[in-house]
C-alpha cells in the first residue's frame, strides 16, 4: 500500500464529526447549555417513576429550536436509568406526531416502542388491527414488561384528535393497567394548542406545564462551541461562531438555527475548496438557512395558514417600492384579511371567519414567520394591529406555492 495515493485522503478537509451538528444529535447532558432549570423542573414532575409511581403528565411549549425535543429526551433516558438502580422497570416510548397523526398510528408507534415480543408474545402489526386493539395489546404490554410508562408525544398539536390522551390518561384511572402505570410528557410550539382541549384532556395532560424561553446570544455561543470538534482543528475562523450566534439570537435565540447556520457554512466553506470556514460563508450560510427553515414551516402549515401568510406577502409586495424596503412594510391584519379572501376565492375554498385569521396571523408571530405589532390610531379610533414579514416575501410566495397552494 505504501506508496500509493489514498483516495479517501482531503475528502473532508472542514468537518471531523459532522454528526455533532445534525438535529437528530442528543448530545451529553454536560453538552446541555443553559437549561438546568428546565431539567430541574422535568426531573420533579417525573420523579415518582422513578419508585414505580405515576408521574406528573407533563407540558411543554415554547419557541421553534428552544430545547423541548432534546431536553424530554434526555430527562426520559436519565430516568430510565436511574430507575433503573431501584429495580422499577421504566419504558418510554418517542412519538413523532407530525409522522403519526391518527390516534390509531400513534398508539401502534408506542406499542410497537414498548414491545419485545420475545418476552411479551404480542405482536404490534405496522397496520391492520382496530384501535381498539392495539390499545388492548398496549395495556398487555406495559403490564408485561414495565411498571411505569412514560410517552413523549412530540408536535402533539398535529394530532388530529385528543382521543390518544383522553385514553392515555383514562387508562391510569380506570384500571386498564393492573402492574403498572403511565405519564404523558407533551410539547408544541403552538402557542394556542391548549385552548382547543377539551376540558377533561387539558386538566389532565397540563398537571404540570413549562415553558422554554429562547436562548439569548451568549448561550447559543455555549451551544456552538461545545459542538466545535464537529470541525476539524483550526478550520473554524474565530469569528464565525460568535456571528453565527448574533445572526440566530436577533430573530429568536433559536438553537436548531444557529447549528443549521454552522453546519451550513462548513458545507458551503466545503463545496468552494476552502480550507477554513470564514464569515463570508456565514452569510451564504444564513440566505441558505432561511429558504429551507420557509419551506420546511410552511410545509408544515394548514392551507389557511398558507392563505394568510400569501395574503400577507402579495399586500407586502404592492406596498414596498423605490424607497421602501419588503422588510419594512407593515400590514393592517383588517387589510390582510381582504386580501385572504380573495386567494380563498382563488383556491375554491370557504373563508375563515375574521377572528380564526387574526389567531392564525398570531400563530405565525410565534413561529416566527411574522412579526406584530399594536399601533396607537389615534382618539375615537384606537389600536390597530399591524403585521411584517420576517422574510422576504419573495422566498414567501415561493415557499408557499412550492408546497402546493
Ligand atoms: N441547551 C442546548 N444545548 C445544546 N444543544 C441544544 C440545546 N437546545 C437545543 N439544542 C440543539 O438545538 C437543536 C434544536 O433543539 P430541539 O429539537 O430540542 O428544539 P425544539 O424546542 O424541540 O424545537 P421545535 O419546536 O422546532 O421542535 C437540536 O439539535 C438540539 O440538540
Ligand atoms: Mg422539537
Amino acid at each position: 500500500m505504501s506508496g500509493s495515493k489514498n483516495y479517501f485522503d482531503g475528502f473532508d478537509p472542514i468537518f471531523r464529526n459532522k454528526e455533532l451538528l445534525q438535529v437528530t444529535h442528543l448530545p451529553d447532558g454536560d453538552r446541555i447549555i443553559g437549561r438546568s432549570e428546565e431539567l430541574d423542573n422535568l426531573a420533579n414532575a417525573l420523579k415518582q417513576a422513578t419508585k414505580g409511581y405515576t408521574p406528573n403528565n407533563v407540558f411543554v411549549y415554547g419557541k421553534t429550536g428552544t430545547g423541548k425535543s432534546l431536553c424530554s429526551k434526555f430527562i426520559t433516558r436519565q430516568l430510565v436509568e436511574t430507575a433503573d438502580q431501584n429495580d422499577v422497570s421504566v419504558g418510554t416510548a418517542y412519538v413523532d406526531c407530525l409522522q403519526d397523526t391518527t390516534e390509531t398510528q400513534a398508539v401502534q408507534s408506542i406499542a410497537d416502542q414498548l414491545n419485545r415480543p420475545a418476552e411479551t408474545d404480542v405482536s404490534i402489526p405496522a397496520s391492520g388491527l382496530s384501535t381498539s386493539e392495539y390499545y388492548k395489546r398496549l395495556w398487555t404490554i406495559l403490564d408485561a414488561r414495565h411498571d411505569v410508562a412514560v410517552v413523549i408525544l412530540d408536535e402533539i398539536d398535529k394530532l388530529d384528535s385528543d382521543d390518544i390522551l383522553m385514553q392515555l390518561s383514562r387508562a391510569v384511572e380506570s384500571g386498564k393497567l393492573d402492574d403498572s402505570t403511565l405519564g404523558i410528557i407533551g410539547i408544541s410550539n403552538k402557542v394556542r394548542y391548549k385552548d382547543s382541549l377539551n376540558e377533561r384532556v387539558k386538566s389532565s395532560l397540563c398537571e404540570r406545564e413549562f415553558v422554554f424561553p429562547p436562548y439569548d446570544a451568549q448561550q447559543l455561543q455555549d451551544i456552538l462551541a461545545s459542538r466545535r470538534d464537529a470541525f476539524k482543528r483550526g478550520v473554524l475562523d474565530d469569528s464565525v461562531v460568535p456571528r453565527v450566534a448574533a445572526l440566530a439570537a436577533r430573530e429568536h435565540g433559536d438553537a436548531r438555527k444557529a447549528i443549521d447556520i454552522l453546519r451550513y457554512a462548513g458545507e458551503i466553506a466545503e463545496d468552494e475548496g476552502a480550507d477554513r470556514v470564514m464569515e463570508d460563508h456565514v452569510r451564504h450560510a444564513q440566505e441558505r438557512e432561511e429558504q429551507n427553515r420557509l419551506s420546511e414551516l410552511i410545509s408544515k402549515a394548514t392551507p389557511h395558514s398558507k392563505y394568510v401568510l400569501l395574503a400577507l406577502a402579495y399586500l407586502t409586495v404592492q406596498t414596498a417600492g423605490e424607497d421602501t424596503d419588503a422588510t419594512e412594510v407593515d400590514v393592517a391584519s383588517n387589510d390582510v384579511y381582504e386580501m385572504y379572501k380573495q386567494v380563498c376565492k382563488r383556491e375554491q375554498s370557504e373563508p375563515l371567519k375574521r377572528r380564526r385569521v387574526r389567531d392564525l396571523l398570531s400563530e405565525l408571530e410565534f413561529l416566527s414567520v411574522i412579526e406584530q405589532q399594536r399601533q396607537w390610531e389615534g382618539r375615537g379610533k384606537g389600536n390597530r394591529m399591524v403585521n411584517r414579514l420576517v422574510d422576504d416575501p419573495d422566498l414567501v410566495i415561493s415557499a408557499c406555492r412550492n408546497t402546493t397552494v
